[in-house]
Order: structure tokens, then sequence, then C-alpha cells
């Protein structure tokens, strides 16, 4: 499903999550109420956000105050967390138009990412839904994505990425948000043991091939509106070259993970090198076969919520995040 047609399905709900999340980003300091409603009107795909509605609906409730507030603290720490990835990563570019960063530079992009952040925290205080309980797996998932970007900057530096490194990383810093704004919509509208398992590892699965998607993209993606090419630059070893790496002799592996190791500004030839034993050895087809078993257990897992018209569409924003283009 696209994008627009799933905001125009969610109607009002929609509305009201935009509306929320411009009420908390005001500011009497103008420099930061203008970069605020910059990064709004710059918006991305907003996919946490809807995902939680939809999943809300699914579990058969309406969209009450708490779905639109957990909804919208999702989005909120996202953008928090890119403000703070453009720093880390140096990226001149996201959605098309200049980070903040290269705009105003890392201070500030730290600085509003810590204002985004402290709004997450104020949304969920106010929540009707168990504070403990909501407040933790918020916390538990910032703890994730601090976590497994640490542990990716660790793994540039050693560059000895293994499987289960690349599976904890990206669970860390992508499908631990994406299961905490489905299982938080869940728990706003009271459903059941069994509804909450499902819409938690629906959003876990989702997310898992939503970053693997990524990173195939930064392989052979173009319209990302994002540098592409920019995960071997920062030295980042992810599935498509996991898959590549599998696939050789131990001798040929060891001097291409030397090659990553000493990638450094003008390292466009060893880059070339990589990119192309990659393609040589099926790294991207390998990628495409673990998401596909990603997207399987997302779908299946659908089997636990009631049939209905918002669980068609979760399972059609399955297919729409597998096959993206952007
Ligand atoms: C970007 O996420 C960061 C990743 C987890 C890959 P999105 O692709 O959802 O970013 P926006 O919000 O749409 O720009
Ligand atoms: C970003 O990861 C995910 C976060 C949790 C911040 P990446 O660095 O791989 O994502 P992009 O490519 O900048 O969107
Ligand atoms: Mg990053
Ligand atoms: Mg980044």
């Amino acid at each position: 499903m696209e994008r627009k047609e799933l905001e125009l399905f969610l109607g009002e709900d929609w509305t009201r999550v935009r509306d929320y999340m411009s009420s908390v980003l005001v500011s009497d300091v103008d420099l930061l109420a203008r970069t605020n409603s910059s990064i709004m009107e710059h918006s991305g795909k907003q996919l946490r956000p809807m995902l939680a509605l939809v999943v809300a609906r699914a579990c058969g409730g309406g969209c009450n105050e708490d779905t639109i507030r957990f909804a919208a603290a999702t989005e909120l720490l996202h953008n928090a967390t890119l403000l703070h990835d453009d720093v880390v990563d140096s990226s001149p570019e996201r959605r098309g138009t200049p980070t903040i960063n290269s705009i105003l530079g890392p201070r500030a992009s730290i600085l509003v990412g810590d204002f985004w952040l402290v709004k997450v925290m104020e949304t969920v205080m106010a929540c009707d839904t168990s504070v403990s309980e909501t407040g933790a797996i918020f916390a538990g998932t910032l703890c994730n994505l601090a976590e497994g970007e640490m542990l990716q900057l660790q793994k540039s530096v050693s560059c000895d990425t293994t499987m289960e490194d690349y599976l904890k990383i990206i669970y860390s810093k992508t499908a631990s948000l994406f299961e905490t704004a489905c299982h938080t919509a869940a728990l706003s509208i009271g459903a059941c043991p069994s509804e909450l398992s499902a819409a938690r590892e629906y959003g876990r699965c989702l997310g898992m091939a939503f970053q693997i998607k990524d990173d195939i993209l930064d392989y052979s993606g173009n319209n990302l509106g994002k540098p592409v090419g920019v995960d071997l630059k920062e030295k980042k070893i992810t599935l498509p070259l996991l898959g590549a790496l599998a696939r050789v002799p131990d001798t040929e592996a060891f001097h291409i993970r030397r090659l990553v190791s000493e990638i450094g500004p003008d390292a466009d030839e060893s880059i070339e090198e990589i990119r192309r034993f990659v393609d040589r050895n099926g790294g991207v087809t390998y990628a495409e076969g673990v998401l596909k078993e990603y997207s399987g257990k997302a779908l299946q897992v659908l089997d636990g919520l009631r049939d209905c018209e918002e669980k068609e569409i979760l399972a059609r924003m399955v297919d729409y995040l597998a096959e993206r283009e952007s």
C-alpha cells in the first residue's frame, strides 16, 4: 500500500498525530522553533506512527488519546535519533534536503535531537496507560538504539562483524523501535495478551526486514533522498557483504575484510573492488533471501490478529516495505 493511500485511510487519526507533534514542538527560542518546523515540513515516510495507528485499529480499538500520543512519540524518537545519527555519520543529506547537521552544524543537531527526546519522555509520562510499563518500553528501545549504534561503531574499527553481530545491530538500531511502535499501540487500546505478542513480533520482523532493505538499497538504490554507497565509506559491513563473504574461502574473505578496515577518505578504488566482490558473489541476492524470511515471518504472525481490513493493510505494508525503492 502506498504511503499516501495509507494517510487517507487513517484520516482524522493521522491529522491528530501530526497536530499533536506540532503542539509539543513549540519553543520561544526562535532558532529551535524554526528548526522544528522545518523538520516537520520535510518529514520522511512517517512509517512508525502510521504502523502504530493501523495496529491499534487491527487489535479492535479505535485510536484513543494514548494511541495518538504513543504513535507521535515513536516519530519524535525516530527523528531525535536521526538528528544524532547524522552527526555520528557526518551525513550531508536526508529526505532529499541538507541535514540540520550540515546547515546549522553538529552542536545544533545534537541539541535539537535532545529537545525531541525530552518531548518523547513528556509524551509518555502524560499517558493514562501504565506509565511504568510504557516508560520502560520506550527507555529500553532508546537503550537499544544507543547500544546498536555503539556496537556498529565498535565493529567499524575491528571489521570482524559476524552475522550474529549484524542481526543484533539492526534489531537494536531499527527493529526495536518498530516493535515498540506496534507494542505500545496495542497496549494503548488494551489488547489481549495474544494480540499484544502478535503485534510486537510483527513490528520486530517488519523492522528487521526494513533495515535489511535499507542496507540492500545502499548497494543498489538511487532514490533514497540520502547518499547511497555510504555504508562502506563508514566501514559498515552489512548483509550484502556478509552474504558474499560467506561464499568465499577464508583467505579471500580475510583480504576483503582487510580492505574494509583500511578504507579512508580516498578509498574509491578499494570500495569499487569490494562492490564488485559483492556483485560477483551474489551478496544482494543473498540479502534479499534473508529479507524474504523476515517478511514471511511478519506475515505469518498476523494470523494472531482477528480478520479485518487493517490486518490486510498490515500484510500489504510488509510487501510495500520489502519492494520499496525509496
Ligand atoms: C531511516 O529510517 C533510518 C533507518 C532506520 C534505516 P526511515 O527510512 O524510516 O526514515 P524517514 O523518516 O522516512 O526519513
Ligand atoms: C540509522 O542508521 C538508524 C538509527 C537508529 C539512527 P543508519 O545510519 O544506517 O541510517 P541512515 O542511512 O543514516 O538513514
Ligand atoms: Mg548511522
Ligand atoms: Mg546514518
